[in-house]
């Protein structure tokens, strides 16, 4: 199903595989009249997924990320929904280069990986690019809580963590209200950095984002463990 789906490949599909056809000819000639539209997509999971996926290679102004490897997709975008593209045919731009990505044109060496994600994800994440890629003056949403608050949301930590003080439920990983208090400062900041050092018991590894050493810089992780300290232990923390 999945090579069956690449568009060269169209003319020779079987009745079995239109409907997934359709959803390609969405992404390279825009929305037509069914099958495209926006309902059933999570944007808000969408952006987690595109913080912890995408975020390293390709700089998106909503999402606060900063990569650099990939093309900044803001850019890539401004042109065409300044000329009047919705948010569903940038979509399906997005997921077309989701399921089939281009080979690098300037370097081959960094090209971007297949299906980083597949399925209602790859819609997910479609779907959220698609609606803030390239619109003018577009940033993360501010949230109240300070400058460490915004850290967290910025970087979608909230996704996979419970954090009261954030407002946010995720169960993927660890309820931070439960594992930080008693924790250093030092230690937390392990825990974000490299987090397969210390794999939290009852948790997989590999599933919080190994990036974030690069992707947030040296003072905003500072402000981020000060925001995980005085929201979770009042200060008991030993620093
Ligand atoms: C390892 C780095 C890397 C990751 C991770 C990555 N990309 Fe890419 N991406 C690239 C590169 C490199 C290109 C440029 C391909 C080319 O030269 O045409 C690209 C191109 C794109 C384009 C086309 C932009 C344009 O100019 O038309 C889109 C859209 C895109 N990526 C979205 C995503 C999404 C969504 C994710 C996460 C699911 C993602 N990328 C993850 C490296 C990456
Ligand atoms: C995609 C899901 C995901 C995201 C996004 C994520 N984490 Fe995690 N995190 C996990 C998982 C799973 C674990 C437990 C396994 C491990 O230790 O790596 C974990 C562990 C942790 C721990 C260690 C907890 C302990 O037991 O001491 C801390 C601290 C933490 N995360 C903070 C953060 C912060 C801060 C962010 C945002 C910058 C973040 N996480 C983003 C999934 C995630």
């Amino acid at each position: 199903m999945r090579a069956a789906s690449r568009p060269s490949m169209a003319k020779s599909l079987t009745p079995l595989f239109r409907p997934v056809t359709a959803l390609v000819l969405c992404g390279a000639i825009g929305v037509l009249a069914t099958g495209c539209g926006t309902e059933n997509v999570d944007k808000a999971r969408g952006r987690v997924l595109f913080v912890q996926k995408c975020g390293q290679c390709h700089t998106l102004a909503e999402a606060a990320t900063s990569g650099v490897q990939g093309p900044d997709l803001d850019n890539a975008f401004s042109e065409a929904r300044a000329n009047g593209e919705d948010q569903d045919t940038i979509a399906g731009v997005v997921k077309a280069q989701i399921d089939f990505p281009r080979p690098s044109t300037t370097n081959p060496a960094v090209s971007m990986p297949k299906e980083l994600v597949t399925g209602q994800s790859a819609d997910d994440v479609a779907a959220y690019v698609g609606s803030v890629a390239g619109v003018p003056g577009i940033g993360p949403p501010t949230v109240p809580g300070g400058p460490g608050a915004q850290v967290f949301a910025n970087n979608g930590c909230g996704g996979c963590h419970t954090l009261a003080a954030a407002n946010s439920g995720g169960t993927t990983g660890p309820d931070l209200d439960k594992v930080l208090p008693g924790q250093s400062a030092a230690e937390i900041t392990k825990s974000i950095v490299d987090p397969n050092a210390k794999v939290t018991p009852g948790y997989p590894a590999n599933v919080m984002p190994q990036t974030f050493k690069t992707a947030i810089p040296a003072p905003m992780l500072k402000q981020l463990v000060a925001y995980l300290i005085s929201s979770t232990s009042g200060g008991k923390s030993k620093g």
